[in-house]
């Protein structure tokens, strides 16, 4: 007979079950996380760095002037933008495909999420911190880049436009 080694713990059957059920279940989430993280390279981003999010405009990165799109010298791009209720600022961004894109972006204001759909791009905008995101993009297209924290009335109205195009075709950048 199957020598079930939770008996040492608890002496009632039914109860021995649903601990089995939940500790499958728990084993069984934590498999379909894991094998997203390594199939799909989706997981949490973990940068941490902090900005003061009331004076933004005051600072070098985060100017109004120096936001949106900067390449570097090893080919990839930097996104810079800012979330504010009720908008990503710049509201349009171009990339090419197929290029390593970090997205540096800060909260004005309150709690913000982005998200592009059909992709791996997504992060919470913290106020007080600068949110850090590398991707890059397969296909071309135009894609939204949307909030998907509740930050008030114009929530659902909150979005930006991400313009993918063919590297091949040498993507503007803004
Ligand atoms: Cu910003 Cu919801």
């Amino acid at each position: 007979m199957f020598h079930d080694p939770l008996r040492a713990l608890c002496e009632d059957s039914l109860e021995r079950k649903w601990i089995w059920l939940s500790l499958i279940m728990a084993f069984l989430m934590g498999g379909v996380l894991g094998f997203y993280a390594l199939a799909s390279n989706i997981h949490p981003p973990s940068n941490v760095e902090t900005i003061d999010s009331s004076r933004l405009h005051l600072t070098e990165e985060f100017a109004e002037d120096n936001l949106g799109v900067s390449s570097n010298d090893d080919g990839s791009l930097t996104v810079t933008m800012v979330a504010a209720r009720y908008g990503f600022y710049p509201q349009r961004i171009v990339v090419p495909t197929d290029t390593r894109v970090t997205f540096r972006i800060a909260s004005a204001d309150v709690l913000h999420g982005v998200h592009v759909p059909n992709t791996n791009m997504t992060t919470m905008i913290v106020p007080g911190y600068v949110s850090e995101v590398t991707t890059s993009f397969p296909t071309s297209g135009e894609f939204s880049l949307l909030c998907n924290e509740y930050c008030g009335l114009g929530h659902d109205a909150m979005w930006s436009r991400l313009v993918v195009t063919e590297k091949s075709a040498g993507g503007e950048t803004s």
